[in-house]
């Protein structure tokens, strides 16, 4: 282990180097301008993997008659013998849109180095903490003269800022190619800099689109305003009566199955060092923070549903002024789940309430695009244990145990299909901008996460 360590030490800049031709390959997995780009970032991980000695290295593909998808990336190595336990290593290769260029002081896909962080879109999601795992592993080869001290499957996936259905339908179809006694993700953060924390929790999501159409064509807003209905007007009708000002969500029976965290979780969280006015300042930017009364910034975005609005395609959206009544307008509208709700049932009720408040003169079709289920994992197990003890040795602390407020689908298919704990252990900070403008990684946090990741599958092996 700890000539692994020295190995990984030692390699430091030419990981980073790495890294930065990873995050060069603009692999948007939303954008079908982009799916050459999404397999190149496959193939490079590919690469890798097998360079470093990783067998039965392939991509898998995820296209189907009904869809068209991004590979997975697909790795193992099994010799460690059969009393050794096997660690499945999960990430994501794909990113989110770079969107709006002009906000971003390097450009997303040139990754810059400033102040100890490596800037650029997927820095710390998921690229750069999917490359942890694969130079831990390169590094406890290179030690141990091409072994490992565990088992250990690779899945990376391409679609997880998308939904994950790829991965999804993978894992209820061949879950026996990806047997294994833990699956390891590095897709969180960590609470605040300098502390150790693992995941346990997070929120599942639907994310749906509401079309509005009114008149059958677009129609001169002088000549039959007044008389014509407006689908955007419609759509803001609506979204006004899907959340009160107190941020309470007004679907009938939306938090019929809400589970409150218990009262060990709750504790646990008020004792985390949070200063709330910095966080509203520096992290969120805005004058006040909203929300439901009476809970805390915790409460509020790990363990209870909310409801967002992306955007309002449609219309007129270009500079200067278009005087027109659009046929038609679209609303983005995601929420977020937390146990027990189903996606199918939050859906359900979701659609019937919008088609309910339809406003006169204007047809409303409701769309899933994607859904995922919320989670909590446990945290009574060896290797919640062996992952906290890596940390500590890394850190030199005590590790806390949080839930987050966004979403990795397939968490909850490795918990409830592979039924295998999942160990969410994740070096983002809060201010990395993930989804946004200037993303970044903090270098000292994505060495520490490779010597974390080392000790952990060494003592996982052990
Ligand atoms: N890595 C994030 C999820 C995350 C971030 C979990 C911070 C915990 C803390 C992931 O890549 C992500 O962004 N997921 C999407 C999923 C969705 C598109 C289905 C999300 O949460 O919006
Ligand atoms: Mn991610
Ligand atoms: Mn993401």
């Amino acid at each position: 282990m700890m000539a692994a360590v020295a190995f990984a030490q030692k390699n430091e800049g030419r990981f980073v180097d790495e890294l930065k031709a990873l995050l060069r390959i603009p692999s948007v997995s939303t954008a079908p301008e982009h799916v050459g780009d999404v397999r190149r970032a496959a193939e490079f991980v590919a690469a890798e993997l097998k360079r470093i000695g990783m067998e039965n290295v392939r991509l898998i593909e995820t296209t189907t008659a009904e869809r068209n998808g991004h590979p997975l990336v697909y790795a193992d190595w099994l010799h460690a013998g059969k009393a050794a336990p096997t660690v499945l290593c999960y990430g994501h290769y794909d990113v989110q849109p770079a969107e709006p260029l002009d906000e971003w002081k390097t450009p997303p896909f040139e990754p810059t180095e400033r102040d100890g962080n490596i800037y650029a879109r997927g820095a710390v999601d998921d690229k750069g903490q999917m490359w942890m795992h694969v130079k831990a592993l390169e590094s406890l080869m290179a030690a141990g003269g091409g072994t490992l001290p565990v088992n250990v499957r690779v899945i990376v996936e391409g679609e997880e800022e998308v939904g994950g259905e790829g991965i999804a339908a993978f894992v209820r179809e061949h879950g026996d190619q990806l047997k294994a006694d833990v699956a390891l993700v590095s897709d969180t953060e960590m609470f605040a800099p300098e502390l150790p924390t693992l995941c346990v929790g997070l929120r599942g999501m639907i994310y749906t689109e509401i079309e509005a159409r009114g008149a059958k064509v677009d129609l001169h807003s002088g000549m039959y305003g007044g008389a014509a209905p407006n689908p955007f007007v419609a759509l803001a009708q609506v979204i006004a009566k899907l959340k009160d000002e107190n941020g309470k969500i007004l679907i009938p029976g939306f938090y019929d199955k809400v589970q409150k965290p218990t009262a060990d979780e709750l504790k646990a969280w008020k004792a985390l060092p949070f200063d709330e006015e910095h966080y509203r300042e520096s992290e969120v930017g805005s004058s006040v923070l909203t929300g439901e009364p009476g809970l805390s910034v915790q409460e509020r975005t790990w363990a209870r549903p909310t409801l967002d609005v992306h955007g309002m395609p449609g219309g007129f959206i270009g500079a200067g002024a278009k005087t027109v009544i659009p046929a038609k307008a679209v609303a983005k509208v995601s929420m977020r789940l937390v146990p027990d709700m189903t996606p199918a049932e939050s859906f359900a009720k979701y659609k019937a309430y919008v088609e309910s408040i339809a406003p006169k003169g204007v047809a409303l079709e409701v769309r899933l695009i994607h859904s995922g289920d919320p989670i909590v994992v446990s945290t009574d197990n060896s290797y919640v244990k062996a992952a906290t003890e890596a940390m500590r040795e890394v850190f030199g602390k005590e590790t806390v145990f949080v839930r987050g407020g966004g979403s990795i689908p397939i968490v909850g298919d490795f918990v409830r299909e592979l039924k295998i704990p999942t160990v969410m252990m994740g070096f983002g900070l809060p201010d990395d901008n993930l989804h946004a403008p200037n993303e970044k990684f903090h270098l000292a946090n994505f060495y520490r996460g490779i010597e974390s990741i080392v000790r952990f599958l060494s003592g996982v092996g052990a």
